[in-house]
């Protein structure tokens, strides 16, 4: 019998090519190229799944290019590449991976925050430019994270890992600012006071953004929301790209309007807005903050259940739009 063919856009563990490769007849992207949209058009005609990792974008170009597709699997929780109403107009199942990557997502979130906070990476720099030559009272002095307000923008499943992390192991006092409000037993478990958003910008030492990016989110955090927050604060953004204006950033941390900020995704990434570059109070990682291996395993192993499941018996295990399951 026939296999079906699914495309696996990007380079991925292996393991989970093998298991795919039982079940589908695959065609894989050995050499990691990041294809243009007509590209992954060329590629995706035919096959009846994909799987993405979150950069591919899905929209109603490409679907109305592959009328074979039923299913289109990322290994990543963000689904920003997908066009979900267009996905659900054609037909075409969108699945993504949470759960698996939240406490690995909230752990790192936390490094950052606390590299930020501590002047970590800076005063490294230093160390390794042969700069330091004595000790000095002041040097790389930061701020302080036991006992401070931690703020939270964007209380999902990440941002309650968050909360739970500072306030049980570093006392901190957690407040968030969410779409919605968090149920009382959430609330309590995480130690967390819910606030309007003006509130969050202002009173938060150290604000970590959590939230999905939607035309919505777009630079929720712009010149305007950095202008109401502490001098002396921390901003941390392990979301995505875009939820942050970059260039309003760079120019807050340049003029010292806020003392440090911690980045894992970037607009435009894997391009880095170049001011950012330049000033020394940020630090920069490049979209990692799932990155272990056995989360990651474990975020290729989902999308590769979902296309296994819905593909052989009609079941995927996170579906986006389960509208498409009822036609
Ligand atoms: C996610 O899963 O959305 C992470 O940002 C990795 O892409």
């Amino acid at each position: 019998m026939n296999k079906s063919k699914i495309l696996i856009a990007r380079a991925v563990f292996p393991e989970v090519i093998a298991r795919l490769s039982q079940t589908f007849d695959v065609e894989t992207n050995p050499t990691d190229e990041i294809w243009t949209k007509a590209q992954l058009i060329e590629r995706l005609r035919g096959k009846v799944g994909a799987f993405t990792t979150g950069g591919e974008r899905i929209d109603a170009e490409v679907l109305a290019a592959c009328p074979d597709l039923k299913i289109v699997a990322n290994m990543s929780v963000g689904y920003n590449n997908f066009d979900v109403p267009a996905m659900t107009a054609a037909g075409v199942l969108a699945t993504n991976a949470p759960d698996v990557l939240t406490e690995t997502t909230a752990d790192f979130g936390f490094a950052l925050l606390m590299a930020t906070a501590r002047r970590v990476t800076e005063s490294e720099h230093y160390l390794r430019a042969g700069q330091w030559t004595k000790w000095s009272y002041d040097m790389f002095a930061g701020s302080d994270v036991h006992g401070a307000t931690l703020g939270i923008l964007g209380m999902g499943r990440i941002g309650q890992g968050i909360a739970r992390r500072g306030a049980h192991g570093f006392g901190m006092n957690v407040i968030y600012h969410n779409r919605s409000r968090l149920a009382p037993a959430l609330e309590a478990a995480c130690k967390a006071r819910y606030v309007s958003k003006d509130e969050l910008l202002q009173s938060a030492d150290h604000l970590v953004l959590v939230l999905p990016y939607s035309a919505e989110s777009h630079h929720a955090i712009g010149a305007a929301e950095i202008a109401k927050m502490k001098p002396t604060a921390t901003l941390i953004n392990i979301a995505r790209g875009g939820i942050v204006d970059d260039a309003a950033l760079a120019a807050a941390l340049r003029d010292k309007r806020i003392a440090a900020a911690g980045l894992d995704v970037f607009e435009g990434e894997p391009k880095v807005h170049p001011d950012l570059l330049t000033v020394p109070n940020v630090v920069l990682t490049p979209h990692i903050a799932s990155a272990t291996r056995p989360t990651r395993m474990a975020m290729a192993n989902l999308a590769a259940d979902n296309l296994v499941g819905f593909l052989t018996q009609g079941k995927p295990l996170t579906a986006l739009n389960p509208e498409v399951l009822k036609r």
